[in-house]
This record gives C-alpha cells, sequence and structure tokens, in this order.
C-alpha cells in the first residue's frame, strides 16, 4: 500500500516548485501518495520561507503541533530556505525533526528520508541539470525553474545564503520540459527564478550566448504553448531588448512584476539594488508606453535602516507616478546573514505609520483602476474551479477574474465582460461565442 506524504509550503513561487519535484520524486521512486491531513502521514514535510521573520518563529511551533498530531511512526521534514539557514540547530532545538533538507538540496529527497538526523543544506550544490520526475499541482499551468540561486547581494535579503550562487538552466532542458507539460494541457508556461532576466549568466556545464529574451523567444515557438508568464525579473536589467520582446511577442502575457523596494536612490544605494528612482521610473514609463494596458505589480520595503521621512516621500512618489496594480509591501525584518541587519533600525512605531499610509494609499489607487475595469472585456484562461459555482482564470494582464460556471471552461481561454469589478476579483460573463 502506498505511504502517504502530507506537505505544507510557505513562501514564493520557487518554493511551490519545489515542493512538487519532492512530491514528484516521492511518489515515484518511493511509492508516496499525497494526502490533506497530517493525522493520517507517514511523512510531514514543511517547505520554509525564512525572507522575513515572522514564518521562521512559526515554524517551530508549527512543528511542536505537527508532532503532537502525528501517527507514532511517521516522520517529519524540514525543508527551503529555513532548513538552508538554520541547518542543524533545527534538530537541536526539536529533536524529533528527522531530517532537514536545503533549497538547494530538493533532488536529495529519497536518500534523506531514510537517513534518520541527516542534514543536507550545501548551498553549493548544483542541481541545476537534475532531472526531476514529473508532477504539477495543477494540470493547467506549468511552472518551470529556469535558474537556481542568486548572485545579487541586496543587503537586506537572506536568499543569496540559504540559495547560493545564481546558475542557468540549460535552454534544452527548459524546452523539452516546456513543450512536455504544454503537450499534456498546460497552455500556460510560468518561468521561475531569483532574477529571470539575468538568465544566461552563469551554466554548470559551458559557456552559451543566451539570455532571457532570446529564452522567452525560444519558449513561445512551442506551439502548443498559449502564454508565458515569468517572477522575478529585476528592474535593473529592463534593457530596451527585453521590453521589446515583452511587448511584441503576443504569447507573453502583459504583466510584470517590478520590485522597487524603496523609491529613494539612497536607500536603493543602500540596498545595493544597483538602479535609481529615475532609472525604475524611466523603465515603467517605457513599459507603459510600449504596453498600454500592462499590470504592474511590485514589492515595497518601508523603514529600510535609515529610511528617512523624505526617503519615504520618494517611494509614495513612485506610487503616485506609477500607480502599480499591485503592490506586496512589507516592513523591513532584520535577517541573519545580511549586511542590512548591522544597521542601525527604524522606530517601529514609524515603520508601522508608513506601511499604514502606504497601503491606504495603494487601496485608493486600486478602487480607481478596478472601478475602471466595468464593461470592458478580456481574453480569460480558466485553470481553477472556485465554491458556489463560480470558476476563475486570469485575464493576459493579470486581473483575477471570476464568472458563473463548471468544469467545462476550465483550459479554455475565453471573452469575459466584466460586470462587477471588486478590488482582489473582477466578476464577469464569458461572451456568447459566434459559431
Ligand atoms: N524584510 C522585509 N522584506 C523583505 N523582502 C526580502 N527581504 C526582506 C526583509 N529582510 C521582501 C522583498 C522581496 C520580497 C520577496 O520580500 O520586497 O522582493
Ligand atoms: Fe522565501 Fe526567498 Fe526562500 Fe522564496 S527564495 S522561499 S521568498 S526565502
Amino acid at each position: 500500500m502506498a505511504k502517504k506524504l502530507f506537505i505544507e509550503t510557505l513562501g514564493c513561487a520557487m518554493n511551490v516548485r519545489d515542493s512538487e519535484h519532492i512530491i514528484a520524486e516521492l511518489s515515484t521512486k518511493e511509492d508516496y501518495e499525497l494526502i490533506e491531513r497530517c493525522e493520517d502521514a507517514d511523512l510531514i514535510l514543511i517547505n520554509t520561507c525564512s525572507v522575513r521573520e515572522k514564518p521562521v518563529q512559526k515554524l517551530f511551533s508549527e512543528i511542536g503541533q505537527f508532532n503532537k498530531k502525528k501517527k507514532p511512526d511517521a516522520k517529519i521534514g524540514v525543508c527551503g530556505c529555513t532548513a538552508s539557514h538554520l541547518g542543524e540547530e533545527i534538530i537541536k532545538r526539536a529533536p524529533y525533526v528527522d531530517f532537514v533538507l536545503g533549497a538547494r538540496n530538493v533532488s536529495k529527497i529519497t536518500d534523506v528520508i531514510h537517513r534518520k538526523g541527516a542534514v543536507e543544506v550545501d548551498i553549493d550544490f548544483d542541481e541545476s541539470t537534475y532531472a526531476f520526475s514529473d508532477y504539477r499541482n495543477t494540470p493547467y499551468k506549468a511552472l518551470i525553474n529556469i535558474s537556481i540561486g542568486c548572485d545579487k547581494e541586496c543587503t537586506y535579503c537572506i536568499v543569496p545564503a540559504t540559495r547560493g550562487e545564481e546558475i542557468s538552466i540549460p535552454p534544452e532542458l527548459i524546452i523539452q520540459e516546456a513543450s512536455k507539460a504544454a503537450k499534456s494541457g498546460a497552455k500556460e508556461i510560468f518561468l521561475l527564478g531569483q532574477n529571470v532576466n539575468n538568465y544566461g549568466r552563469r551554466f554548470s556545464d559551458g559557456r552559451r550566448k543566451i539570455d532571457f529574451s532570446d529564452l522567452l523567444q525560444m519558449v513561445s515557438e512551442i506551439d502548443e504553448v498559449e502564454r508565458i508568464r515569468f517572477t522575478s525579473p529585476h528592474p535593473l536589467h529592463m534593457d530596451d531588448k527585453f521590453l521589446e520582446v515583452f511587448a511584441s511577442n503576443p504569447k507573453i502575457c502583459k504583466s510584470m512584476h517590478m520590485p522597487l523596494q524603496s523609491g529613494s536612490t539612497e536607500i536603493l544605494r543602500a540596498m545595493k539594488r544597483g538602479y535609481s528612482k529615475e532609472w525604475f521610473l524611466d523603465r515603467a514609463f517605457k513599459l507603459r508606453e510600449l504596453v498600454p494596458d500592462v499590470h504592474i505589480s511590485t514589492d515595497i520595503i518601508v523603514a529600510f535602516p535609515g529610511e528617512t521621512k523624505a526617503d519615504f516621500e520618494d517611494t509614495m512618489d513612485v506610487i503616485e507616478q506609477v500607480r502599480f496594480e499591485q503592490i506586496f509591501s512589507f516592513k523591513y525584518s532584520p535577517r541573519p546573514l545580511t549586511k542590512a541587519a548591522e544597521m542601525e533600525p527604524v522606530d517601529p512605531q514609524i515603520a508601522s505609520e508608513r506601511l499604514t499610509r502606504l497601503q491606504n494609499r495603494h487601496m485608493e489607487i486600486l478602487d480607481d483602476i478596478t472601478a475602471a475595469q466595468k464593461g470592458r472585456v478580456f481574453d480569460v484562461y480558466f485553470d481553477e474551479l472556485k465554491s458556489g459555482g463560480m470558476v476563475s482564470g486570469r485575464s493576459d494582464n493579470n486581473f483575477i477574474v471570476q464568472v458563473r460556471g463548471s468544469e467545462e471552461l476550465l483550459g479554455k481561454t475565453l471573452p469575459v465582460k466584466i460586470t462587477e469589478p471588486r478590488r482582489m476579483v473582477l466578476y464577469g460573463e464569458v461572451l456568447q461565442q459566434e459559431s
């Protein structure tokens, strides 16, 4: 009888893909099947994130809960970025944890499950050419890694210390994977990397001359691929060639994540982001000019050490000028193994006030953007059944759209007229197509 696997995934899309790889390896090589309740599992895994402090604190209380609920002989494994960063300490603090598997050691999963006390967290381990078994959370979309690690040195960020140096995955492996996924029904391909538009910088199996724009073109040449998305690009590497390929290739979805982090050139320098406020604005305006309907999302950190009122006003100014369709905003959280952790923090009260002001202002902008969608028609690719007889999908430019309907809409791209736009979801009706 198949053994039972429960897995909880926190963090970014790369972690979601790592969990898919873990499930794939365990189901094809170890006869595990995925279940929904940790109480019934033979193996409980938690795939962690350490980008901010909160999820790390939560980790220990959570594995404590798993330990209480689990079957007596069930194993517990801690994977992902916190595993990389804390390593052995996890087993010292929680001795009932059976193994620790770092974010860059995913391919060793079938080995560590048999070694009580195993700690595999080598951040120099190179799995850029490892052929993982196949598993996807949804048949309609395929997440595909195009690189591992990150070469940047953003002073607030723990990721280079958890995922190691950046190595690009060879293009032929990516094309092979995208082709296979698209032929089996995943018409949307989601390319993943810490810094996707730095693609091609280093391969572990020799030199090649290829960049991210070339890779996008190659993926778009696969007939069965209808839509291409990617995350995360870096504003510094948004050269004209990249923006032009983005704008002109009809298969590339018109939504761009542009992680601003701060609108102040001074703070950007202290963060070692490599661009200025002016460069960011120039790229965002160029993007809006080339693709008038583009959806721009961003990440912002408020109250980075040394952020003055004037620095924060620069961030607010960029928000006014770019009018992002989506903002993920965070209070700065000091992380171990980072340069900024040694710097003088901003008063927590001021940090909270800034975050609230930014989020409130963005809600107002978003309300205007949302209201303007009423009556518009979007091509929506449906990929998820929702409760109450609704089906959900995304427009090319990344709005979440829901309509009344059932399974037969799944996997289809249909024109939808927006009747009731709300902040998080645009509700609409599928337009009857002429036969
Ligand atoms: N504090 C707060 N937010 C952070 N991020 C990364 N590191 C930190 C930190 N130390 C945010 C950045 C990044 C997103 C994934 O998380 O905005 O783009
Ligand atoms: Fe979290 Fe960053 Fe690791 Fe993703 S790469 S799981 S965001 S720490």
